[in-house]
């Protein structure tokens, strides 16, 4: 069954968010569509949603905290006031731009599992990495492993490349499918792709051995598309 999730990043208001959930909730409810379904609004946006047992709802981001004085930040005291048990961990926007080092995401990492959460944990390589070919690939994307339990029971990994995130440029299948295998003979987790996944490419990349869905950005953010990303994909 392919799982495949939305990540909102900066984008949707409370009121748009609302009004997404609730459709995608009555598609999947009146398709009877069984893949597992993932979406991550922006944090002002979570709400007590009521959604059908594979639609859930998780968070892009928190702190390594229940409360406290983290400016900025949140906790899993105001995740439990919505019932959020599942984060994402490792996005490239985190450790690129906020500059998330390996050490703070580890931590996050443990803190998160030591709750039971469902990690989404990411990974990808820049472009100069790509480009010095799939060993270096594989060496930079192993260094992303450290300090993380792989074998943590509800983790999910997605691989996402940086230079194909938000860019339009999708990995070519075959980068796709290296990646994917190499990593799968070390994990034995989910493996989600993500990076410019859209509705015309997503049955194709889902198809892909050692691909059991998507992570998807800017594709998945008109509900029409997201559901049709969801049919296209709906008996992989
Ligand atoms: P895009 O689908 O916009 O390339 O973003 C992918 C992504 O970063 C999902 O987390």
């Amino acid at each position: 069954m392919a799982i495949i999730a939305s990540n909102f990043k900066t984008n949707h208001t409370r009121k748009s968010t609302a009004t997404f959930i609730e459709e995608l909730n009555s598609f999947l409810d009146e398709k009877s569509i069984s893949s597992d379904v993932y979406v991550f609004p922006t944090a002002t946006s979570l709400d007590e949603f009521n959604t059908v047992s594979n639609l859930t709802l998780g968070v892009q981001n928190a702190y390594a905290t229940a409360k406290g004085s983290f400016t900025g930040e949140i906790g899993t005291e105001q995740l439990d006031e919505f019932g959020i048990k599942t984060i994402l961990i490792g996005h490239s926007e985190r450790r690129h731009i906020l500059k998330e080092s390996q050490e703070e995401i580890t931590k996050k990492f443990n803190f998160y599992k030591e709750l039971g959460y469902t990690i989404i944990y990411c990974i990808g390589e820049p472009l100069e990495v790509k480009e010095q070919g799939l060993e270096k690939t594989l060496e930079y994307l192993y260094e992303q492993f450290v300090g993380i339990d792989t074998n943590y029971e509800n983790l999910i990994l997605a691989y996402e490349p940086v230079w194909a995130i938000g860019t339009g440029v999708t990995a070519t299948n075959n980068d796709i499918k290296a990646v994917h295998s190499a990593i799968k003979q070390k994990i034995s987790k989910p493996l989600l792709y993500g990076g410019s996944v859209k509705v015309a490419n997503v049955r194709e990349i889902c198809s892909i051995d050692g691909v059991d869905g998507t992570l998807i950005g800017t594709a998945s953010w008109v509900v029409e598309d997201f559901k049709q990303i969801i049919e296209n994909t709906k008996d992989l």
